[in-house]
């Protein structure tokens, strides 16, 4: 039987840099909670053939509405986010196995809620990048601009080389066998992507370039880029 591919949505963070009353992955955006674009970038890949969206089990904001129209059959909604991604990344792919029957040959998409500016090229360039690779690995942007290390009273202690260097970014893409393997074993102290895990392993995560404008909403002048993106490919769309 050939692979399967299977997205977990870990949304069970709170958006403390962010701030506000209300997590930043149900604010509006273009129209919809924030949440419902970065699903519907997702389920707009028909290979993708279940999003698991992991919430916190006290999350009182998710309602229908967070589900883009018509995919209720390819959505599934977990409550059990952890105090961690990690965590929370743990209980989806667990949720998938118990209940789905995902194998740890299939592959595994694990996106952040708080990217909902992904667009189908850059999901292709991932999937297509990735779908002979034996380990599996993630989307990322080389690094731009000169990087400066701060003492602690913010004087530049040293220029770092920025040759070699990428930001990384989600989705990240690896068989699920593995990536349960790699965040069930050891601690996860530090452990603030996917691939970090599977970098403990030994193992050598492949990076795929993409784009800027799959950026993360963290600070709430990330929210108005996000809308700026998101009507840019609108625009593009209806021409
Ligand atoms: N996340 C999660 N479980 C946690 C912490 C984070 O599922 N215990 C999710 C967030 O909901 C988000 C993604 O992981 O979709 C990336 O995390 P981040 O941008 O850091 O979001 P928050 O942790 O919510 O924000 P902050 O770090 O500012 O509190
Ligand atoms: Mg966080």
């Amino acid at each position: 039987m050939s692979r399967r591919y299977f997205a977990v949505i870990p949304a069970a963070g709170t958006g403390s840099r962010f701030g506000g009353d209300v997590p930043k992955q149900y604010l509006p955006l273009h129209g919809s909670p924030l949440i419902r674009h970065t699903m519907g970038a997702l389920l707009a890949d028909p290979r993708i053939e279940r999003v698991v969206v992991v919430l916190a089990p006290d999350d009182a904001f998710w309602d229908e509405d967070c589900t883009p129209v018509g995919m209720l059959a390819r959505v599934s909604v977990v409550r059990e986010g952890g105090a961690t991604r990690a965590i929370s990344v743990i209980n989806g792919i667990k949720w998938l196995i118990d209940n789905i029957k995902a194998e740890p040959d299939d592959w595994l998409l694990v996106h952040d809620a708080a990217r909902p500016c992904l667009n189908s090229v850059q999901l292709s360039s991932l999937i297509d990048g990735l779908k002979d690779d034996p380990v599996g690995g993630l989307l990322a942007i080389p690094v731009a601009d000169t990087l400066k290390r701060a003492d602690t009273v913010c004087r530049v202690e040293a220029t770092i080389d920025r040759q070699r260097l990428w930001q990384a970014q989600t989705p990240q893409m690896f068989p699920m066998g593995l990536l349960h393997m790699a965040l069930s074993s050891g601690s996860l102290d530090g452990i603030t992507d996917e691939a970090s895990a599977i970098e403990r392993l030994g193992q050598q995560p492949r990076l795929v370039a993409g784009s800027l404008t799959n950026l993360k909403v963290t600070y709430p002048e990330d929210l108005a880029l996000a809308e700026m993106i998101l009507s840019a490919d609108q625009a593009r769309s209806n021409t």
